[in-house]
């Protein structure tokens, strides 16, 4: 079969994977290619163990995979094969050099730009898909144009918004399509290479067109926001546990507003997942480097917060165990980042967990995907640490369960078999205030939510 578009991604990731995923499934004319440098990702992709969990992933793959969908690790054909090159590659935090701690590490986008321009035949259209500082495109634009093969390269912003667990929902029908381009005749002409695709399923007037550079600093500005919507309510929910006031009822209260609304309000023990921490520290970076010292401290709050809510979780679990967990079993029920996903990266349970270690309490660790890589993140710990997948055998004996991820198991456990198993007094620690504490309280648990006054039997 003629395919109509040849595409490839580098970089099968998170990112990379489900979004390829998706456009082959919606653009069967097409041919997609993704390749990695990781080759035992790429076996994962080709095998019935993804590397990934994501709810709808599976299926997908399954419908598409060697069909028109070719994961690789060939990534010099890959190059040769497409016209158009989406780059998904790592952006992390850098942690060595200037801006150490909070600047992008872009040695691996670098490093793809140069690929692409050794081993390219033909000019191409090339897609920024990871997320990076406002400005990056010139950068790639002058490695890639540099060339003396008579090559043209056009460089194409297009960031993603999905979030993870819900990703393939939010590919299939996203609140909008971000494309950026130069507004020259041929930057717009690979703009509108980029619409089409996704025009193949995304509603016209979801797709937004704008300057190269407004949708670099769009990702950037909407990670941010949404972070910032978190420490808001986060930091308001340390208000509430001194004055009787209600967290749950105060973000109801105020999303009831519609131009304030009510979604991403939910108090926790803090945000985490792979981006917002990075994304943030990177506009801060970009703030400070650009003079704008107000702008750059106002972001960096919001950070700062997150860090506070993770470190009054741990104490306020000290404080109310009568201020000592030496030698208690601590029952830790989730360990990914939010629920839905096995992914821990920046996950608050990492550091709690590392927190209550210090302290020198016996930590159980129970999720349902994330162990794994629970068991790689604390390595160093492995000793002091029983990974437990079922819930009820990690809360036997234990003086205290915390909840720190918000999956739907949590809600349903048979509560009063667990109390009768555990240490007494319990207590249980909602980080996510996700379940009945009323009903914990009524069977003897003692409850401390985020942002609500304690129940207490004593
Ligand atoms: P990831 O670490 O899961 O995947 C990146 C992949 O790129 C890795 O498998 C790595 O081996 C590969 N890679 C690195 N250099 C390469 C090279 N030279 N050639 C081929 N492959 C190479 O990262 P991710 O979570 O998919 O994120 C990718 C980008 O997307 C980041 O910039 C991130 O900020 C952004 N983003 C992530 C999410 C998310 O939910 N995870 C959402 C939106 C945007
Ligand atoms: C987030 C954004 O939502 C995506 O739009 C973006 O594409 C992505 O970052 C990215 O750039 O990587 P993600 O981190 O996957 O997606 O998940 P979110 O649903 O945003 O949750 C992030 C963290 O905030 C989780 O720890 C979650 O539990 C926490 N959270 C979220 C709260 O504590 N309260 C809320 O109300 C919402």
């Amino acid at each position: 079969m003629e395919f109509e578009k040849n595409i490839l991604c580098i970089g099968a990731g998170y990112v990379g994977g489900p979004t390829m995923a998706v456009i082959a499934a919606k653009c069967p004319r097409y041919r997609i290619q993704v390749v990695d440098i990781d080759k035992e990702r790429i076996e994962a992709w080709n095998s019935d163990h993804l590397p990934i969990f994501e709810p709808g992933l599976h299926d997908l793959v399954r419908k598409t995979r060697d069909k028109n969908l070719f994961f690789s690790s060939e990534v010099q054909r890959g190059i040769q094969d497409s016209g158009i090159i989406f780059v998904s590659v790592n952006t992390p935090t850098k942690t060595f050099g200037q801006g150490a701690g909070r600047a992008a590490d872009l040695q691996y986008w670098e490093k793809t730009a140069r690929e692409i321009l050794s081993y390219s035949k033909s000019s191409k259209t090339v897609v920024e898909k990871s997320t990076l500082p406002v400005r990056t495109a010139t950068a790639m634009e002058r490695i890639l144009n540099g060339n003396t093969r008579g090559m043209s390269f056009e460089v194409v912003s297009n960031p993603e918004f999905l979030a993870e667990g819900t990703a393939i929902q939010d590919l299939e029908n996203p609140d909008r399509v971000l494309i950026g381009s130069r507004e020259t005749p041929e930057g717009i002409k690979a703009r509108k290479e980029i619409v089409e695709i996704y025009a193949n399923w995304v509603p016209r007037e979801r797709i937004i067109e704008s300057n190269v550079w407004s949708s670099e600093l769009s990702k950037l500005a909407a990670n941010a926001f949404l972070a910032q919507r978190i420490s808001s309510i986060n930091s308001i929910s340390a208000l509430c546990e001194r004055t009787e006031a209600d967290i749950d009822e105060v973000a109801y209260a105020i999303g009831m507003d519609s131009r304030i609304g009510l979604r991403f309000l939910k108090a926790s023990v803090g945000f985490g997942g792979s981006c917002f921490k990075k994304d943030i520290l990177n506009l801060v970076y970009i703030c400070e480097n650009y003079g704008l010292e107000k702008v750059a401290r106002y972001w960096q709050a919001v950070v700062e917060i997150n860090d506070w809510q993770q470190s009054r979780f741990i104490q306020n679990m000290l404080a109310n165990m009568f201020n000592t967990v030496a030698g208690k079993r601590l029952a830790l029920f989730g360990f990914a980042f939010k629920a839905n996903t096995g992914d821990t990266r920046e996950s608050p349970a990492i550091y709690i967990a590392q927190g209550l270690i210090e302290e020198r309490a016996q930590v159980v660790l129970s999720d349902p995907k994330a162990l794994e890589n629970a068991k790689k993140d604390l390595k160093k710990f492995e000793d002091q640490i029983i990974f437990e997948a079922d819930p009820y055998r990690a809360a036997e004996g234990a003086h205290a369960i915390a909840i720190l991820t918000e999956w739907d198991l949590y809600k349903t456990l048979d509560y009063d078999r667990i109390f009768d198993s555990m240490a007494q007094p319990s207590f249980i620690f909602d980080g996510r205030n996700i379940l009945d504490h009323k009903r914990l309280f009524e069977i003897g648990f003692n409850v401390f939510a985020i942002g609500k006054s304690p129940l207490k039997h004593f």
